[in-house]
């Protein structure tokens, strides 16, 4: 054969194999099939455990897919569990498909969540959008009757090797994503909406998790837009638009005397427009065995942003148990580099570190902060680090 009518070969191969190798996921499930309804009113729970459990014991070589169609998904509190016979299990929405929790928030109970995934491994998630629909339960808890506790829309429980990928979530009771105990997820491109005045509406919590990415999102909500609790080790934040809402927050730290310490965290280009917080650490008075450290805040605009950069080791609401009013927890190590924009609060940079553990290693480069079109201030407790390139307002180590 003439050398060039073999590449043109192998070439087509190649071809072959790589579109061979997309459609070919195997199995695929669509709960229309096993009696889901796109109606927006008929419960379809029953048809999508069916799905997954069918999905999830696929033998299929390339894993299994459960597909949901465009329309409307009535979804009650649901537990999408592994471990799966399947190495892959893809849980596909169509562009245009959305679940939707029933109106009456007393039906999303007290189950704590209302789509979990619990110990998967090779978890794709496509979105869809998933609305849980809260507006009545913030209005419960904004009127200080007595409601539930409020469920996690969709929540990863030790997940290991998952993929979220272009999900839409809507307003949630509380946070709209949480991974818990999870090994190498990557979210991306996801959306969150929750309005701004919607209590404890984070956008994605992460704690006991090694290896989690976020990127490419857009988070508005009424709490923080990435929560990082204990135990949080090697995540990757960036190209995240944050506001409103909270900011970044790691933390609160150190509830309890026992908890594991967050370290490796990383965010970067990102930009939070008016958040109550930018870049935050925040821990309790109180004693504890936990730490800080490793963390680097990077490329970040402020737009109209309370407090850019806070540490705050004296959170202690109601002067409640916080004897002594010293956190044990020991922050280490973090940077703040090329971090510019306005800030709405005088203090633009702000470092109250624990009298009984001071922050050290704590280093400020490159930094530009107004507030308003005047000079913003930067203030130290118990703080020691150092400062370089120019770093507006002057660092207070
Ligand atoms: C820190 O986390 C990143 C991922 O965000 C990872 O690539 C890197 O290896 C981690 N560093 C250490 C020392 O574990
Ligand atoms: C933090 O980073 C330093 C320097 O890169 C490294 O020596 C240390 O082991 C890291 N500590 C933790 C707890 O990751």
């Amino acid at each position: 054969m003439a050398p060039k009518i073999v590449v043109i070969l192998v070439f087509l191969i190649s071809l072959f194999e790589s579109s061979s190798n997309y459609y070919a996921v195997g199995a695929s499930y669509n709960v229309a099939r096993y009696g889901a309804r796109g109606d927006g009113r008929t419960d379809s729970t029953k048809a999508f455990l069916r799905a997954w459990s069918l999905a999830c014991s696929s033998t299929a070589r390339g894993g299994a897919t459960l597909y949901v169609p465009r329309g409307s998904f009535l979804i009650k509190p649901v537990v999408f569990s592994g471990p799966c016979r399947s190495s892959r299990v893809v849980f596909q929405m169509d562009a245009a498909a959305s679940l939707v929790a029933p109106t009456n928030y007393w039906e999303l109970g007290n189950t704590g969540t209302w789509i979990l995934f619990i110990r998967v491994t090779g978890l794709l998630v496509y979105g869809g959008t998933v609305d849980a629909r809260a507006n009545s339960y913030w209005q419960c808890r904004r009127s200080g009757k007595s409601c539930t506790a409020g469920s996690r829309s969709v929540a990863l429980y030790w997940c290991n090797n998952a993929v979220v990928r272009g999900l839409r979530m809507m307003n949630s009771q509380i946070m709209h994503m949480a991974i818990d105990n999870c090994k190498n997820v990557a979210v991306r491109n996801v959306y969150i909406r929750a309005p701004s005045g919607s209590p404890n509406t984070d956008g994605i919590h992460i704690e006991a998790s090694t290896g989690v990415t976020i990127t490419a999102s857009s988070i508005m909500t009424g709490d923080d837009c990435i929560s990082i609790g204990e135990g949080a080790k090697n995540l990757w934040i960036e190209r995240i638009a944050c506001g409103p809402g909270h900011g970044i927050s790691i933390g609160s730290l150190g509830a309890y005397a026992n908890e594991d310490g967050v370290q490796n965290v990383t965010v970067t280009n990102s930009v939070f427009t008016k958040t109550q917080n930018g870049v935050r650490i925040k821990t309790w008075a109180r004693a504890s065995n936990s730490f800080v450290t490793n963390i680097s805040f990077r490329n970040l605009i402020m737009k109209n942003v309370g407090n850019p950069i806070m540490i705050d080791q004296k959170y202690c609401p109601s002067n409640q148990g916080c004897p002594g009013q010293n956190s044990g927890v020991k922050i280490s190590r973090v940077t703040y580099t090329n971090i510019r924009g306005t800030s709405t609060a005088p203090i633009a940079m702000n470092f109250f570190c624990s009298p009984s553990n001071p922050c050290w290693g704590l280093k400020v480069r490159d930094i530009r902060l107004t507030y308003f079109k005047t000079a913003a201030k930067s203030y130290c407790a118990n703080a020691g680090g150092s400062s370089s390139g120019v770093v507006i307002p002057r660092s207070c180590f």
